[in-house]
C-alpha cells in the first residue's frame, strides 16, 4: 500500500476521462477505516451510497435511511479521503419535498465535505436537479433500476429489455444531461442499451450491472469484498471472501482466549522486578 500523497481528482478530471476514453472507477464506502484504504488507491470516486441502509444499518430497504444517518457516514468518509471525488447519495424523501428543502439538504452534504450529491430519478426530478446545478451544486444522476422506487412496482429486474424501454431510458439520460448532471449512474440495464446511452450522452455513464460498454463501473464495496452475503446479484464480482475470513478470525480468537493461547509474551506490559518486589512487600503488610 503506497503512502505517497497524490493530488485530488476533480470533476473536470472525471469529464476528461470520458473524452479520453479512460475508464472511471467508483466504489461505495461508508466509514473512515475503509475510506483510508480507498484513499491510497487510484480509484476515481467514492460514493457514500444509500446502500448504507442495508449493509451498514440492516434495514430492508434504502427508503429507510435518513439525512442524519447519511451525514454521519459522510463525516467518516470525508475525514479519510483527500484523493477521490466524494459523492453522497441523497436519501429518499430528502429531495422530493420542494426546491428549498432539497437545496438545503444538498448543501448539508457539501458543507460536510462531499464534492457532489447523487439523486435517483429521471424526468420526474429534472427540475429539482436543474435548480441544484444552476446554483453550482455538482449532481450525479441515477437511472435504470432505482432501488428507492423501482422494486416497489417491478422488483429488482433488469431494465431496458425492449426497444421502447431503451428509448425511454435514453430520453431520461438526455433530460439529466440537459439539467446539468456531471455523470449518470446506470443500474442493471441491458448491456446493449447501456452501450447506446454511453455513445449518445456526453457526460460519463457509470454502470452497475450494465456490462463493459460504459464509461466506468461502480460496485457496493461490501459486495465485492464478499462481506455481505444476503444479496449476491449476478453482476457482482467477488474479489475477496471477507465474511468467511472474519468468521474464521473471530472463531480463532474465541478458541485461543479459552485455551490460554492468547495473549502471549509479545502482547503484555511489565513492571520492573524492583517495583514488583516493592508491591509484594506492601501487599504482605495489608
Ligand atoms: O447506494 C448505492 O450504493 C448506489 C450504487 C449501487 C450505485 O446507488
Amino acid at each position: 500500500m503506497s503512502l505517497q500523497k497524490k493530488s485530488k481528482i476533480t470533476i473536470a478530471d472525471i469529464l476528461n476521462k470520458k473524452k479520453n476514453k479512460e475508464k472511471i472507477t467508483m466504489l461505495t464506502s461508508y466509514d473512515y477505516s475503509i475510506s483510508r484504504i480507498c484513499n491510497q488507491t487510484d480509484l476515481d470516486m467514492v460514493l457514500i451510497g444509500d446502500s448504507a441502509a442495508t449493509v451498514m444499518m440492516g434495514y430492508d430497504s434504502t427508503r429507510k435511511i435518513g439525512m442524519t444517518e447519511m451525514l454521519t457516514f459522510c463525516k467518516g468518509v470525508v475525514n479519510a479521503i483527500t484523493r477521490q471525488v466524494v459523492v453522497a447519495d441523497m436519501p429518499f424523501g430528502s429531495y422530493q419535498l420542494g426546491k428549498s428543502i432539497s437545496i438545503k439538504n444538498a448543501f448539508k452534504f457539501l458543507r460536510c465535505g462531499c464534492d457532489a450529491v447523487k439523486l435517483e430519478g429521471g424526468s420526474e426530478i429534472v427540475d429539482i436537479i436543474k435548480n441544484m446545478t444552476e446554483l453550482g451544486i455538482p449532481v450525479m444522476g441515477h437511472i435504470g433500476l432505482k432501488p428507492q422506487t423501482t422494486p416497489l412496482h417491478h422488483g429488482y429486474v433488469s431494465q431496458g429489455k425492449t426497444a421502447e424501454e431503451a428509448i425511454i431510458l435514453l430520453n431520461e439520460a438526455r433530460a439529466l444531461e440537459k439539467a446539468g448532471v456531471f455523470s449518470i449512474v446506470l443500474e442493471k440495464v441491458t448491456s446493449e442499451v447501456a452501450s447506446v446511452i454511453t455513445d449518445n450522452i456526453n457526460v460519463p455513464i457509470i454502470g452497475i450491472g450494465c456490462g463493459p460498454h460504459v464509461d466506468g463501473q461502480v460496485l457496493v464495496i461490501h459486495d465485492m469484498l464478499g462481506l455481505y452475503k444476503d444479496f449476491e446479484p449476478k453482476f457482482v464480482k467477488k474479489y475477496l471472501n471477507l465474511s468467511d475470513q472474519i468468521f474464521d478470525a473471530i472463531n480463532a480468537y474465541e478458541t485461543e482466549v479459552k485455551s490460554g493461547k492468547f495473549p502471549q509474551e509479545e502482547h503484555m506490559y511489565h513492571m520492573t522486578d524492583e517495583e514488583f518486589t516493592k508491591l509484594e512487600k506492601i501487599l504482605k503488610r495489608v
